[in-house]
């Protein structure tokens, strides 16, 4: 995909497209790369809509790719347009779409990019409706982080009075994962840095918050979670690298641990055998790339229960589609409680 000026003909010769505003990765580089473009509006083909969108939800892994990383998941080359989910109003549809979602407020994972724009297309299949209370901004936040919070929550099966270890819990999909957790019974430790970003994981309903910038912090969690009866029947390790690494010892015997999150760099390299001998299932990042169907019924639970007041999405800050470079900046900085957001409204 590239720019053009509105009166260069498109790759189709066509003159006079219609354009709207979008975002683009120009080249692999640090957040400077992320630049305002013009692009052709575009069209929805069989069994896809076009949405309007609202707001762009946007995940720590983005800021990675658009570094140049990550590629064995994700081979993106520059120049792409960001953005992987999106609310909006459905404008048109496709053939073989039924006509009766023309106007209805919903959320989609639109894939790995094509996000960052006014319009984007979608497969009808990777629509969930946003219900009548759940305003468009809040629903964005739940495209990725609430599908796969509702997706782990499903894997690892937490029961009322166990025990769970989440690492990054002050991140946007572990604000979410505390209070589903919470709500479900369960004992929760939560790992979160700093005192502003703790309170509110507690404010959340973590039972206790440790500070991840402590150097001893594993012990004192280790500490935490004996003094609520034993070891983590879960952890949920959005973190990963040697975080996620010195997390796996505070693992029951029989217990589950995801490594799903790699804002360090890479996922927790845990050792398969060493999970094998102390029977501790092992979850990772295969078993949350889910189908768009998948994606969608998940997505639609997180919705139900935002539309039944059991869960908030935390969002850190709203950015105009024209300032992506400093909400992906801010993300790296981990200066945000949360998610971020862009809205394609000022
Ligand atoms: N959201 C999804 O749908 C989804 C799906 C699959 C996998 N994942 C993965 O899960 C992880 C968490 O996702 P997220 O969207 O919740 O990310 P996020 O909002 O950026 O949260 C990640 C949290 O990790 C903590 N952290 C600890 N060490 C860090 C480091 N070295 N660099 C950056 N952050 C660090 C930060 O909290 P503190 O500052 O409090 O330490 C940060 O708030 C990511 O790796 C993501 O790729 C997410």
């Amino acid at each position: 995909m590239g720019t053009r000026a509105p009166d260069e003909p498109d790759a189709d010769g066509r003159k006079g497209v219609v354009q709207m505003r979008a975002v683009l990765v120009r080249e692999s580089g640090g957040p400077q790369v992320l630049v305002a473009a013009q692009l052709p509006e575009p069209m929805a083909g069989p069994g896809e809509v076009v949405i309007e969108v609202s707001h762009v939800d946007i995940g720590f892994v983005e800021t990675q790719i658009r570094s140049g990383g990550f590629t064995e998941y994700f081979p993106i080359r520059p120049p792409y347009v960001p953005g992987g989910g999106v609310s909006g109003t459905v404008r048109t549809v496709g053939e073989g779409v039924d006509a009766g979602w023309l106007g209805r407020r919903v959320i989609a994972s639109v894939g790995a990019t094509g996000g960052c724009a006014e319009r984007v297309v979608a497969s009808v299949d990777r629509l969930a409706p946003v219900p009548d209370g759940v305003g468009l901004r809040e629903a964005a936040a739940l495209v990725h982080d609430g599908a796969t919070a509702a997706a782990l929550l499903e894997r690892t099966a937490p029961k009322p009075g166990e025990r769970v270890l989440v690492l990054g819990a002050s991140g946007g999909m572990g604000t979410l994962l505390v209070q589903l957790l919470h709500a479900a019974g369960v004992h929760v430790v939560a790992v979160a840095r700093g005192e502003r970003k703790g309170a509110l994981v507690r404010e959340l309903g973590a039972d206790t918050v440790i500070d991840g910038a402590e150097p001893e912090w594993a012990e004192r969690a280790r500490t935490a979670l004996a003094d609520a009866g034993g070891a983590a029947d879960v952890v949920l390790d959005g973190v990963g690298g040697e975080t996620g690494l010195a997390a796996f010892p505070l693992t029951a015997e029989g217990g589950r641990f995801s490594a799903h999150g790699a804002p360090t760099g890479r996922f927790a390299p845990v050792d398969p055998q060493e999970a094998a001998r102390r029977s501790i299932a092992l979850f990772g990042i295969a078993d949350v790339q889910l189908t768009e169907t998948e994606h969608a019924r998940l997505a639609g639970r997180a919705l139900a229960e935002v539309a039944a007041g059991r869960l908030r999405p935390v969002i850190g800050h709203v950015y105009p589609l024209a300032e992506a470079s400093q909400a992906h900046a801010a993300i790296e900085a981990r200066s945000l409680i949360g998610k971020a957001l862009l809205t394609t409204g000022s």
